[in-house]
């Protein structure tokens, strides 16, 4: 097993908190404990004995998360440390258990966990790309029909998507799921942008369109809760989960005591709503900067407008490499952003606006000081 490094968390975790202005995140500001409970007591929290939870996540939490998905019960759901875990265990299980199929699809550009784990446990990994046709960014469905094959055990997707911001609507879920069905694949629907919508229109989840799906999910980004380091696993069947879980004894064993408490506080009704609309009203108004300074800089970006997530994809006109973009940015101006090269986009750079908004400005402003230059 040769793990190929997993370049886009490498440098995040290098230099995120190093820099002065971190445009490199992919979620909102994170709230602060205090801000999470609101007016609840705060002694129930100080109240909780530091034990071994429920591992696969209390019920009362699941329960909670099982309400997001139509016809599930905390049996659908097994809880994980962050969408990171969810995405590790789903895809080692799929791999692992269908030894005939060595096949993954992944849809491209994305976050590359599944990728990177995928070939590490000797899977096959293709792409399946969105394309820009210039307004949107478009799923290749095409592409996915040519690609896949009894040989595939798994399409993996991220809706809303890292780093574009695209959503993908209905259609497009339910022609991916029909695909998927015809040879027995499972799908991977990665979800964790799901609530962070700029319209707010919730995102269709997958869960409703196909048996064979395993939806992840967290509390890292629509929730601004990256700290609890809370996700899941959603799923139709439940004997799935069973086995998901059984999986996490060999990774964490279970979610911190702290974060199930809190998790559970985030996800009742009222606090949910409460969050994510804080969550989109950062996203609105921190677009809107992003928007005007696109617009001043037209000769040097391009970008279509994202949808979901607090990130956006921009292409930028200068001849010059998006990782030696990225270090000059950090050495030169203390600004950090994610490199197009790690999401398979050369001449682009991810921009994270969901963080403090004079940072944002900051940050922006010194990446056009850099860029307009002609010594670029
Ligand atoms: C698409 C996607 N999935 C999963 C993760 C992992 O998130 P976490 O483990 O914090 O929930 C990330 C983090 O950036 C992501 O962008």
């Amino acid at each position: 097993m040769k793990l190929e490094r997993f370049e886009l968390e490498r440098i995040q975790s290098e230099w995120e908190h190093v820099v002065k202005y971190n445009l490199s995140e992919s979620g909102v500001e994170p709230m602060r404990v205090i801000e999470l409970l609101g007016n609840q007591s705060q002694r129930s929290l100080l109240d909780n004995k530091l034990g071994y939870p429920q591992t696969n996540g209390s019920i009362a939490l699941r329960q909670l998360i099982s309400q997001q998905y139509a016809g599930a019960t905390a049996d659908n759901i097994t809880v994980t440390n962050g969408g990171a875990e969810a995405n590790f265990v789903a895809t080692w299980r799929c791999i692992q258990e269908y030894k005939e199929r060595n096949e993954l699809i992944i849809q491209l550009p994305n976050y590359m966990q599944i990728w990177g784990i995928g070939k590490a446990f000797g899977a096959r990994v293709k792409p399946f790309w969105l394309r820009n046709n210039g307004s949107a960014w478009v799923p290749d469905i095409e592409e996915l029909k040519n690609s896949i094959s009894k040989k595939t055990c798994l399409v993996a997707i991220c809706n809303p998507n890292n780093p574009t911001g695209a959503i993908m609507g209905l259609d497009q879920l339910k022609a991916i799921a029909e695909i998927a069905e015809d040879v027995g694949a499972w799908v991977l629907s990665d979800e964790v942008y799901q609530g962070a919508e700029l319209d707010g229109k919730t995102t269709p989840s997958m869960f409703d369109f196909y048996d064979k799906v395993l939806v992840t999910n967290s509390l890292s980004k629509a929730y601004g809760l990256p700290g609890l380091r809370v996700g899941w696993i959603a799923s139709p069947s439940k004997d799935v989960i069973f086995d998901l879980w059984a999986h996490t004894d060999y990774t964490s064993i279970a979610p911190s005591m702290l974060s199930d408490t809190l998790a559970i506080v985030a996800l009742k009704q009222k606090n949910r709503e409460r969050i994510i609309k804080r969550t989109r009203t950062i996203l609105r108004n921190n677009w809107s900067v992003v928007e005007h300074w696109l617009r001043n800089n037209g000769e040097l970006f391009e970008c279509i407008a994202p949808k979901g997530g607090a990130i956006c994809l921009a292409k930028y006109s200068r001849e010059i490499d998006s990782v030696e973009l990225v270090y000059r940015l950090i050495r030169e101006k203390s600004v950090l952003l994610a490199p197009g090269d790690h999401f398979l986009m050369p001449q682009h750079i991810r921009i994270g606006y969901g963080h403090n908004e004079q940072h944002l400005v900051k940050g922006l402003e010194s990446v056009v000081e850099l860029l307009i230059p002609t010594s670029v």
